[in-house]
């Protein structure tokens, strides 16, 4: 919000505030492809989100044969953050299979902050391949969309997810006792984040 000051005028935003864009994709990292959805990804996205076991502690029920149509449709425009509450979704690809999903979402614009969220298909799990997407993720989130601020939340149970935030050096920065009634029970929320000044000291060349 902008501040008021003492005599009444609003304060500008701090220089050097500029909006995020739509970042040049698809992205290539050592392993993986990083690319809008397509509707021909289907069978793959069914392949983990229609698991029970990945959507454990995700705000989603497995995904249905017949809800993937719409799961995908939903998601294909998502592909650039130049309005507040813009997101973008990508389809994460390996040896030419895709195996999961990253996702990077705005606030409003001018706080320059970015929530982002993954998906991973488990038989690819365990080989550092959501680290290598979600690194490219955070490379895009600073130095593309000039974030300032990146964060992530998780059910503290969800150990993978917690591991993954800090592998990409995420700091945890809250934890909330049952804030949220998710899945019949009352739920616990971490919260990791990354500043762009942490991310510029640990990827200096990024
Ligand atoms: C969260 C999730 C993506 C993490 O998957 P993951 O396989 O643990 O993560 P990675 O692909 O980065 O692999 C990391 C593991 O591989 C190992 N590894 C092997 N080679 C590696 C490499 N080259 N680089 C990094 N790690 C490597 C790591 O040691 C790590 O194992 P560890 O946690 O036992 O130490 C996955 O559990 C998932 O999709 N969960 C379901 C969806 C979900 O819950 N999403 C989040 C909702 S908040």
């Amino acid at each position: 919000m902008a501040e008021v000051t003492s005599s009444g005028t609003a304060r500008a935003e701090p220089a050097g505030l500029r909006p995020a864009a739509a970042p040049v994709l698809p992205r290539r990292t050592a392993r993986l492809v990083l690319r809008p959805f397509r509707h021909d990804d289907e069978s793959d996205v069914l392949a983990y989100r229609g698991r029970e076991d990945v959507v454990r502690y995700m705000p989603a029920d497995p995904l249905q044969p017949a809800g993937a149509h719409a799961f995908i449709a939903e998601r294909l425009p998502a592909t650039q953050i130049t309005a507040d509450e813009d997101g973008i979704i990508l389809a994460v690809e390996y040896e030419g299979r895709m195996i999961g999903d990253l996702l990077i979402k705005a606030g409003r614009l001018a706080d320059r902050q970015a929530e982002i969220g993954w998906a991973f298909n488990p038989e690819f799990h365990g080989r550092g391949l959501a680290t290598e997407a979600a690194r490219e993720l955070l490379m895009m989130a600073f130095d593309d969309l000039d974030m300032h601020r990146v964060w992530a939340q998780l059910d503290p149970r969800n150990v993978p997810s917690a591991r993954l935030c800090e592998r990409l050096g995420m700091r945890r920065e809250a934890y909330f006792r049952q804030d949220i009634w998710f899945k019949g029970e009352w739920g616990d929320t971490a919260v990791y984040a990354l500043l762009a000044a942490e991310w510029r000291a640990a990827y200096p060349a990024g």
